[in-house]
């Protein structure tokens, strides 16, 4: 009886802790869990670097096709390929590089393939003979193509059997000794070697393990273009540290080997290959791969294929709210999304129409040295900070100019941390456990990334050149993106490399290229305003010809803005705080407007009638 008594009395005390607990702290035990995820992981990545053994992403697959060699490990247009037909195609493609092509340890080999499992097998075949791979985007046009290869060193090309663009530089590439090897049977051209025959007759054997071995998690694995703010697409550096923190994401999530992952995004971005592959190859898990995103093909490719999880960007949900509803809407198994990018009206339609799915969201750039996760799933936010995750990550939030286009500096010249709830540009301390690779090729580059005597004189910080805000529970929240790129149909668009190419044409003496927010969709939509040179007209024909050759799709201005005079900041720098601002509605804007026109292959005139078609959503864009 005295025994039963002290008992009840111990739950009832538990009890009220528990209650009291959850009160106080709602989230105590969702971020312990997370933290403790966190904590572990980096505690094992602490471990390769004292003894200088790295278990790189393709040494864990290495494992994963001996432990479970049967298991389906891509899934692709209806085609399963397991752990071990990845592995042994791998070694092929391994054995070819090696004796035909003559690639060594340490060289860097380009990679410009669309999604398709051979991506995945080529890609694996370099790591393995201990190169790196530059990934190259698949709609990047001729003169940021040669740029890249400049940024990485590659000598190397391998080109997938469906892409094209790489028809009108061939010549150049080869004037530059760039050797391309194309993965089709026959090539048009005949510049380009076909790697086919000699992958059939390769033996699977592995090549020796000394080749991939990595002694140091800095070194450099991948190169991943991003946009850049100063002109042309930047290489972002990989090292194995950042592609095995982006390999655990899935993990600290709650992913599981039973899990099947769809992912619709292309490879060639981090999202996909380092978050998407490397995370199913850390579970052992099976990924459904597809080769362009697909609005209408998306439920059912994940009602075929049992689909659980799937990555996403925030158009892409969008997209598919926006598709027409179907009583199958609910009739799926997927049970979590991870990306980035979604918006609180969408998160919340797409709840309605898809039913109750996680939505985890991840905040962090290729190269940047912070992640933020949203482990407790609020709608809205990116990640919730608390007093450990600080100890963890050094970032703060600071006050930033808008008309100036800088952080607001104090009498001192040092930059002032917002308070809770403002908005404020994020910056990410550069230290030993966070470090920041930067790009390949120029340092400049890199240190325009970075703000230096930020608090204190000497101390370093990343710029992420992201607006954000954190509320008083901690819940982190994107609100702008500042500086010189601008986001469109899930890329990032570098102004200056708009405005360098607008600027070749004859009848444009200046021009100032910006983003502005069009209601219904993520992002902005490029505008650029212009003036003319004396004595020459606007031709609508010819910037549309100029655009569609040299700039890819998303970058591709929507609107143009003629204006007489530039008005610039007090730094001389271009304004465009103004100029986003006033928007393109032509009866707001005394400037003459124009709008891109893809039926007329021009640049039309912008009427009320085409604003309002396009701001209730008629004309698409
Ligand atoms: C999906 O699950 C069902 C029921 O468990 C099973 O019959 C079917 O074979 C699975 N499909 C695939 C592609 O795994």
């Amino acid at each position: 009886m005295l025994c039963l008594g002290w008992f009840s009395a111990l739950a009832m005390a538990l009890f009220s802790l528990h209650f009291l607990q959850s009160l106080c702290f709602p989230y105590f035990w969702k971020d312990f869990v997370f933290l403790w995820s966190v904590v572990r992981y980096g505690v094992r990545l602490e471990l390769f670097k004292l003894t200088s053994r790295v278990c790189t992403v393709l040494d864990r697959f290495i494992q994963q096709a001996h432990r479970i060699p049967n298991k389906a490990f891509v899934i692709f247009e209806g085609r399963t390929f397991t752990y071990k037909d990845v592995e042994l195609r791998s070694n092929r493609l391994a054995n070819v590089f090696l004796h035909k092509l003559d690639v060594r340890k340490g060289d860097c080999v380009a990679l410009l393939m669309n999604n398709e499992p051979d991506f995945i097998c080529v890609w694996f075949a370099l790591a393995k003979l201990g190169c790196s791979v530059a990934f190259l985007n698949t709609n990047i046009k001729s003169r940021s193509l040669l740029h890249c290869f400049s940024c990485c060193g590659a000598k190397t090309m391998i080109v997938g059997a469906d892409v094209e663009c790489v028809d009108g530089i061939i010549s150049t590439l080869v004037e530059d000794n760039i050797q391309v090897w194309s993965m089709s049977g026959q090539c048009r051209n005949t510049q380009v070697h076909s790697l086919l025959a000699h992958v059939d007759a390769a033996s699977d054997k592995p090549v020796p393990a000394i080749l991939r071995a990595a002694t140091s998690l800095k070194t450099p694995t991948l190169y991943i273009f991003t946009s850049g703010t100063t002109g042309l697409p930047k290489a972002a550096v990989i090292t194995h540290l950042q592609s095995l923190k982006a390999s655990g994401g899935f993990w600290a999530f709650g992913v599981t080997h039973n899990d099947v992952v769809y992912i619709p995004l292309p490879l060639y971005h981090s999202a996909a290959s380092l978050v998407g592959i490397g995370g199913t190859i850390e579970l052992g898990a099976t990924c459904v791969l597809k080769k362009k995103f697909s609005a209408s093909q998306f439920w059912s490719d994940c009602r075929k294929n049992n689909v659980t999880v799937f990555q996403y960007i925030g158009e892409l949900c969008r997209y598919l709210c926006n598709q027409p509803k179907t009583e199958l809407d609910k009739v799926h198994r997927v049970r979590m999304g991870v990306g980035n990018g979604l918006r609180q009206d969408v998160w919340k339609e797409f709840h309605r129409r898809f039913g109750k799915i996680q939505m985890c969201e991840v905040y962090g750039s290729t190269e940047g040295n912070l992640c933020f996760m949203n482990h407790i799933g609020k709608i809205g936010t990116v990640g919730r900070s608390n007093f450990f995750y600080r100890l963890l990550f050094k970032y703060d939030l600071v006050k930033y100019d808008m008309k100036k286009d800088q952080p607001m500096k104090d009498q001192f010249g040092f930059c002032q941390r917002v308070k809770k709830g403002e908005t404020g540009l994020l910056l990410s301390k550069v230290s030993a456990l966070s470090p920041f690779f930067g790009y390949a090729g120029s340092k400049q580059l890199t240190e325009n990334k970075l703000i230096r005597n930020v608090f204190v004189k000497g101390d370093v910080y990343m710029n992420t050149g992201d607006l954000m805000a954190e509320d008083h529970e901690g819940f982190i929240s994107f609100k702008d993106r500042v500086g010189d790129t601008f986001r469109w149909k899930g890329e990032n668009v570098a102004t200056t490399e708009v405005a360098e190419t607008l600027g070749l044409l004859d009848f444009v003496q200046e021009v100032n290229v910006y983003g502005v927010a069009v209601p219904g969709h993520e992002g902005r939509a490029g505008m650029a305003a212009m003036i003319l040179r004396t004595g020459l007209t606007f031709d609508g024909n010819k910037l549309f010809k100029h655009v569609v050759t040299d700039l890819p799709t998303y970058a591709q201005p929507l609107f143009i803005r003629l204006q007489v005079v530039m008005e610039t900041t007090s730094t001389l720098k271009q304004q465009k705080f103004q100029l986003v601002e006033s928007g393109f509605n032509p009866s707001a804007i005394a400037d003459p407007l124009y709008v891109l026109d893809y039926q007329q292959n021009s640049y039309v005139p912008l009427t009320d009638r085409i604003y309002q078609s396009i701001v209730c959503g008629e004309r698409k864009l």
